[in-house]
This record gives C-alpha cells, sequence and structure tokens, in this order.
C-alpha cells in the first residue's frame, strides 16, 4: 500500500511474525529504473520481510519490462506484482492500476512484457473491473493466466467504488472455481476471527490484508496463532515503529509516513481520532511522539 508498507512497516509486522508474503508498496515502472537499494527508501528492505514481492505499477510494456529486469539485477525479490487494481483517479485514467482492466489488450502486452522478463513468480492484483460483470471479469483473469501468471489477486469492488460499499467476496469464490492458478481474496478483512470463514465460504488460496496490517501490525500473528492479542500493549507497538522509521527513513520523510500509519493505528482507540488529529497537527517527529505518549497516558486501557 502506498505510503504504508514500507520498510519500516513490514519489518514490524515481520518482527511479529505469521504474514506468508511481503509487497513493497506500489512503484511507477519509469521512476523505479532511477532507484538504486543504497539510495532509494523504496527498494530498501530487512532479511525479515520473506518472502518479498515488488509491485510495479503501470500500463506500458516496455517500462514495465525493464523495471522487472532493473529490480531483478539491483534487488532481487522473490516475485513481482502488477497493480491492475488500484483506482486512484490520477492512476486509472493514465491507463495504468485498474485503467488496464478497461484495455484488455494492453494488459495483456503488459503481463507477456513482465512474463518474458523474469522467471521468478509473477502475479497481479485486479479489482471487479469497471462494470460489475463477473463474466468480463473471469474473462480477463482468464486471460492473465494464459500468459503465465502465476496467482491473482482480487479486491472485489469495482474502479471507481471506495471503501463505503463492502467488498463482494462471491466474486471471490467465483473466480476461485473458474482459474488453476491460485487466487487470493481481499478486501475488509476487520478481525482475526473473519479470516477462517472467508477461506471456508470462498475456497480461496490465500488471503491478502491492506488497512488492518496498519492498525495491527501483529493481526498475522494472531491470525497464525503466534500470539495473544491480549498481550500487545499498543503504545509499545507505536513506539517500535517510530524507532524502526527513524532507523530507516532521513529525517525529511519521517513525519508524513508516520501521520499516515497513525490514521491507521488510531482506529485501536476508542477515541483514536484524537490520537490522529493530533498528531496530524504536529509540526515534529518529537512533537507527534510527544502528543501520542500523552495520549496513551490517558487511553491506556480504551484499546479493544
Ligand atoms: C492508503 C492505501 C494505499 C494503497 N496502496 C495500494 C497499492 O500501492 N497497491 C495495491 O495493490 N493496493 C493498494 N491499496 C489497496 C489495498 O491493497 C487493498 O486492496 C484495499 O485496501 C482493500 O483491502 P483492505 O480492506 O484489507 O484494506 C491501498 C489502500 C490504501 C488504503
Amino acid at each position: 500500500m502506498a505510503g504504508l508498507t514500507h520498510v519500516a512497516l513490514r519489518s514490524l509486522v515481520a518482527g511479529f511474525g505469521g504474514c506468508g508474503l511481503y509487497t513493497s508498496e506500489m512503484l511507477s515502472c519509469r521512476a523505479v529504473v532511477h532507484e538504486t537499494p543504497e539510495r532509494s527508501i523504496y527498494l530498501r528492505r530487512t532479511a525479515a520481510e520473506l518472502p518479498f514481492f515488488y509491485q510495479l505499477v503501470g500500463n506500458e510494456p516496455d517500462a514495465m519490462a525493464k523495471a522487472v529486469r532493473h529490480l531483478e539485477r539491483a534487488s532481487p525479490p522473490d516475485g513481482f506484482d502488477i497493480n491492475m487494481g488500484c483506482g486512484e483517479p490520477r492512476i486509472r485514467n493514465s491507463g495504468a492500476g485498474c485503467g488496464l482492466m478497461r484495455d484488455a489488450e494492453n494488459a495483456r502486452r503488459v503481463t507477456a512484457a513482465c512474463r518474458a522478463a523474469t522467471a521468478l513468480p509473477l502475479t497481479a492484483k485486479l479489482r471487479l473491473g469497471w462494470e460489475e460483470s463477473a463474466d468480463d471479469m473471469i474473462a480477463f483473469a482468464k486471460m492473465l493466466q494464459n500468459e503465465g501468471i502465476d496467482a491473482v489477486t482480487l479486491h472485489p469492488r469495482l474502479a471507481k467504488e471506495r471503501f463505503t460499499r463492502r467488498a463482494r467476496w462471491r466474486y471471490i469464490a467465483m473466480l476461485k472455481r473458474e482459474l488453476s492458478v491460485p487466487v487470493i481474496g481481499n478486501g475488509d478483512i476487520l478481525s482475526a476471527p473473519e479470516v477462517a470463514a472467508r477461506f471456508d465460504e470462498t475456497g480461496c488460496d490465500g488471503i491478502m490484508i491492506g488497512r488492518l496490517a496498519a492498525a495491527r501490525p501483529w493481526i498475522f500473528a494472531e491470525i497464525a496463532g503466534l500470539i495473544d492479542p491480549a498481550t500487545i500493549s499498543p503504545d509499545a507497538v507505536y513506539a517500535d515503529f517510530v524507532r524502526i522509521l527513524e532507523k530507516h527513513f532521513p529525517p525529511e520523510r519521517r513525519l508524513g509516513r508516520l501521520k499516515e500509519f497513525t490514521s491507521y493505528f488510531a482506529r485501536n482507540f476508542r477515541f483514536g481520532h484524537n490520537l490522529e488529529t493530533r498528531v496530524q497537527n504536529a509540526a515534529t517527529m518529537d512533537e507527534a511522539r510527544h502528543v501520542a505518549g500523552e495520549f496513551f497516558g490517558m487511553h491506556r486501557d480504551a484499546a479493544p
């Protein structure tokens, strides 16, 4: 997730364990070829985040293939994911992200170019598409499968839908029945117990968790039965996040990342909007740390 699944959040998650696959923020294929692991915060990662995939966003077959080759050389991952689900107007209207689902022929070219560029696992992340049509969505995913995609993740919302309408998991079950490659379901997982129900209902092969990973970086460990969530102290987790952020990010990049993380992490508290607002208003990391410390002092008992 852009702005969220950088090295600091991923390594915090990895510290708890239980996550089966880590993915980078979406990386623009045109920009990433100028990044090197020594200098780029986008390529930075720790040995604990394994297996690790880069997610690429773009709509030009050659540029996408070039980005795959560059990353495989400069900072070899365990696989690549093609973003065909981003619904941000700027991205989708440029023909990238979910824009690829409106131009299946170009999506096919992008997939074929990436497939030819690497022997590593190659996956794609989709939405339902632009119109609600199970047939079109399934035909699109089958086309990707024919082009050599190794797994498909489905976030079952339309291109322009925001989070207000619920993700339709019935489409994940449908897609699972139709594809021979693994299908990963995504969307609106809000707690650990839901995960088993989603696997049962859909028969899907994996579940991708987005926003909840930022709200509760221990969620994967909780699902895997590695920890008892009652033993988690959110203020200690927040302090750990700040520490890891400071370790990896240059000073000018820290506060923005902390604000982004805090807007999800604050959901652990009944009065979380106070935490979010105070951190959003902070002008420095020290101020953010101070106001967060004050909040945790007052709301120690409010964590669910
Ligand atoms: C801040 C933010 C950034 C996101 N960035 C990406 C991204 O870079 N690539 C991607 O495939 N999806 C991205 N997503 C979508 C999520 O991966 C996921 O599909 C969506 O949030 C639904 O899953 P969830 O309910 O578990 O969060 C982003 C979502 C959010 C809220």
